[in-house]
């Protein structure tokens, strides 16, 4: 493979598509972003249009390109993908045009679908297949949402013409202009369909869900030939040689490669994997087991707590209270509010997911008075992040894991303020690599490994360093008021009795 090779990877988030290109150290030489319109039809209801997942990621991956191949005199080899996780997308085969809207991770809409599969005594089965609990964070119900209320939707199954996938399925229908219907292993053990330990879609989660065989893409492992993109695209085909869900794309750019070490990442979501290897571990506090990538025949596994809102809380203090002009303001807000002030913010605006799984809690404040200003709001708001953070490590923690260092990546962590008290407040080490956009270099690393550009996992591993590590500082009788008062918080937020 010559030096100059090049990689790009398409990282199609929540909130924006991204494409990255990274050359054969490891390093990014171009970027391109594009943020994208959120919908919100009803309450608890979150959707995307497909076009716009589409066309965004199509246009930032055309300009990084252009200009990572400009910049270096190199040539792009391959693609890499990595995906917001458990989004759905329905679509016509024949004209590769969808029939609803993506219904994104964050949508409640089959709280009450999930309610009844849980008292129809489903949940330890479909948590013994599939590693997850049942809640409408998963694409499985949110699929036979679609199957249940688009009247095309179900002719279409009929007559075998209906396609379902997560985004990377639906990227790589597009890029190979309808050519391939194909997903990894990471997003298809966050469906709620697939069987992780037998490392197969299962026949009783697809009866459960009742969901037609007929509609599900083709399993691979996360490094393989996914498919090759039409020439029209990028002016030439380019193959697509690594894919993963953007969580499990993170815990490899993080060369989290060994059993025990542990990730969080802080995108519009945060969601904290601990690699538990080729053990599939069932955790006992209401954590998830889920696939994590392999570059070699053992399956691997890890463990997993997933909170719907980090990131977004900044966006949401942006957008919808309008108190900041962009979410970096919230570092100088937070040293200048000087204390906690009795404020806290509870972001349940989706729910909340580990450890509580209540899809119909909703968002709260709390101690409020006539002095609490934007910067006290702020500071509630990063700090909601981190003690979130600590529910996640107490019951990784119950679950026998080794929690004393974590390594951090995603947009917030250049806030070193959350950092810090990130550190104070869950008594760990935090570690902050020198490049923290490690969703797409796991996917570059991913790609690159399949593609020649890079030679062996050991080489990924030498790859990482560490950019600044942050020690726990404040005493423990001040952790402890400050964690009494988020758990009154939290408790008087929940909607279910825990
Ligand atoms: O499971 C949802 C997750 O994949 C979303 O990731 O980066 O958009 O927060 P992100």
């Amino acid at each position: 493979m010559p030096s100059d090779a090049l990689i790009m990877t398409l990282d199609q988030g929540t909130t924006s598509s991204r494409a990255m290109v990274f050359d054969a150290k490891g390093d990014v030489v171009a970027v391109a972003q594009e943020e994208f319109t959120q919908h919100f039809p009803k309450p608890g209801w979150v959707e995307h249009e497909p076009e716009d997942i589409w066309t965004t990621t199509l246009e930032t991956a055309r300009r990084a390109m252009k200009a990572g191949e400009a910049e270096t005199g190199g040539k792009v080899v391959s693609i890499g993908i990595a995906n917001q996780r458990e989004t759905v997308l329905v679509w016509n085969r024949e004209t590769g045009k969808a029939v609803h809207r993506a219904i994104v991770w964050q949508d409640r809409r089959t709280a009450s679908m999930c309610d009844a599969l849980k008292a129809g005594g489903h949940e330890d089965m479909v948590n013994s297949r599939s590693g997850l609990t049942i809640d409408p964070y998963f694409s499985g119900t949110k699929l036979r949402w679609i199957l249940e209320n688009v009247p095309e939707a179900a002719s279409l199954a009929e007559a075998g013409k209906l396609a379902f996938g997560t985004v990377d399925s639906f990227l790589m229908f597009q890029l190979s202009g309808g050519k391939t219907h194909v997903t990894d292993e990471t997003n298809a053990s966050r469906t709620l369909l697939y069987n992780i330990r037998e490392g197969c879609w299962d026949d009783e989660l697809l009866k459960l869900l009742k969901v037609p065989r007929s509609v599900l893409p083709e399993v691979k492992t996360s490094a393989a030939a996914f498919c090759e993109t039409v020439p029209e695209w990028f002016g030439r085909a380019l193959p697509v040689t690594g894919v993963a869900g953007d969580q499990q794309a993170a815990a490899f750019g993080q060369a989290c490669f060994h059993p025990g070490m542990v990730k969080s990442t802080y995108g519009t979501g945060c969601f904290l994997l601990a690699n538990s290897g080729e053990e599939c571990l069932t955790s006992t506090n209401r954590l998830l087991s889920t696939v994590a990538c392999r570059t070699g025949a053992a399956p691997q596994f890890a463990v997993e707590g997933s909170i719907f809102i980090a990131g977004a809380v900044s966006q949401w203090l942006r957008d919808s209270l309008q108190i900041i002009k962009s979410a970096s303001e919230t570092e100088l807000l937070a040293q200048q509010a000087g204390g906690n002030e009795g404020v806290y913010f509870v972001p349940a605006f989706t729910g909340l997911g580990a450890p509580h799984w209540d899809a119909d809690a909703r968002g709260a404040m709390f101690g409020l008075t006539r002095g609490t200003d934007k910067a006290d709001i702020a500071r509630a708001a990063l700090e909601s992040v981190a003690y979130q953070t600590l529910d996640l490590l107490t019951a990784l923690n119950a679950d026998g894991f080794d929690t004393g260092r974590i390594r951090v990546d995603g947009g917030m962590v250049a806030n070193s303020w959350f950092l810090r008290f990130l550190a104070d407040v869950t008594a760990t080490t935090i570690d902050r690599p020198d490049m923290i956009e490690s969703t797409a270099r796991g996917a570059a690393f991913l790609s690159g490994l399949q593609s020649g550009v890079f030679d062996s996992v050991e080489a990924l591993e030498a790859l990482w360093q560490s950019e600044t590590v942050f020690r726990p500082s404040m005493d423990a009788a001040e952790r402890k008021v400050l964690v009494t008062g988020w758990e009154k918080a939290v408790k008087t937020t929940l909607y279910r009795a825990q």
